[in-house]
């Protein structure tokens, strides 16, 4: 039986790929730039399941135009980039890799609420700028977290994680999101909110919802002109959660405080977007759960998913478990993954 053939679309950090090797023949996609559409579509066509990233759109035209494709390996914890619908339909098991960047991510997140915080890009922007004259009583003043209210909007892996680091901060958490935890409110001591009073009472808003239909531009004029005037909010989910204009427009009237933003729509952020004009947002290039460790983990969680996905077996992380009978009723017989 031949080996089943796989397609990765990025070089990946750690073992991941040699792992793959010993389980399926592995094409790579060796650029820094994620293959275009055409290229991507050619390459699932020749495969029969592929490990893909964020960038990599995973649509109904490659998926109905793919033959031989039984699995998507989606190394992210979100799968937006992944049409399910058209998956489903095409008989395609579709896995990602939540839980191992929780932390990593969460430590971005903070991160992000000390910079703006206290100001720190600011700071170091005007030392370059030769406008450090001398220590002022009156410089940079920021604000305290200690004592400040979080507002976290969905709590699953990462909003844990970022609930649990603002509670040792000294902060008070509420949260918003589709299930309500009374073990952790009681555990950490935060607690739940309609998502209206989040937005009128958090000092920090952190968003660590999924993107859906439902999530797209979450917030929006209506949802900033309900934050206070000295409140910021972070984004380390993803960038279509926010209406951008309306962010922009907020900022830049000072409607809101300031924003934190790792994640942009569309991404990468265009050099010329307006909001890079603004002085109190600051814009990282989606990098909240790169560290090398974790980068790894995910990328060997990913070949982990594929290879029990070769074998028959169906993935814990499986985002499509619906089809799993049809799916192994697919695969039964297939492949040999060794
Ligand atoms: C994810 O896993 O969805 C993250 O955005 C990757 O950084």
């Amino acid at each position: 039986m031949p080996r089943p053939s796989v397609f990765v679309t990025r070089l990946l950090p750690g073992g991941a790929i040699e792992f793959l090797k010993h389980h399926a023949a592995v094409r790579v996609w060796r650029e820094e730039e994620p293959p275009l559409a055409e290229e991507l579509v050619q390459q699932a066509a020749r495969s029969d399941a592929i490990l893909s990233l964020l960038t990599d759109r995973i649509d109904a035209n490659l998926l109905s135009n793919s033959p031989r494709l039984a699995i998507v390996s989606n190394m992210a914890t979100g799968f937006d980039n992944v049409d399910i619908g058209a998956a489903s339909a095409n008989n395609v098991l579709v896995t990602r890799t939540p839980g191992v960047l929780s932390e990593t991510t969460a430590e971005f997140t903070i991160a992000l609420l000390f910079a703006t915080s206290r100001r720190i890009v600011e700071g170091d922007r005007s030392v370059r700028n030769g406008q450090w004259k001398t220590w002022g009583p009156n410089v940079l003043l920021g604000v305290d977290l200690a004592g400040a209210t979080l507002g976290i909007i969905g709590m699953g892996g990462v909003g844990e994680a970022v609930a649990r680091r603002g509670r040792a901060l000294g902060m008070r958490v509420k949260y918003y999101s589709r299930t309500r935890k009374r073990d952790l409110e009681k555990e950490l001591r935060i607690s739940y909110s309609s998502f209206t009073s989040l937005l009128e009472r958090a000092d920090f808003v952190s968003l660590h919802a999924p993107l859906t239909a439902e999530t797209k531009h979450l917030i929006g004029k209506a949802e900033l002109d309900l934050m206070k005037p000295s409140a910021v909010l972070i984004n380390t989910a993803r960038g279509p959660l926010v209406n951008q204009s309306a962010l922009y427009t907020a900022l830049s009237r000072q409607r809101i405080a300031a924003a934190a933003i790792d994640v942009s729509d569309p991404e990468p952020m265009p050099p010329d977007d307006p909001l890079l004009t603004l002085p109190n947002v600051i814009v990282t290039p989606h990098i909240a759960s790169a560290s090398t460790a974790t980068r790894s983990r995910m990328a060997m969680l990913a070949a982990e998913n594929l290879v029990q996905a070769l074998q028959g077996k169906l993935p814990k992380h499986t985002v499509n478990r619906n089809i799993a009978r049809q799916w192994r009723e697919r695969v039964r017989g297939r492949f040999t993954s060794s």
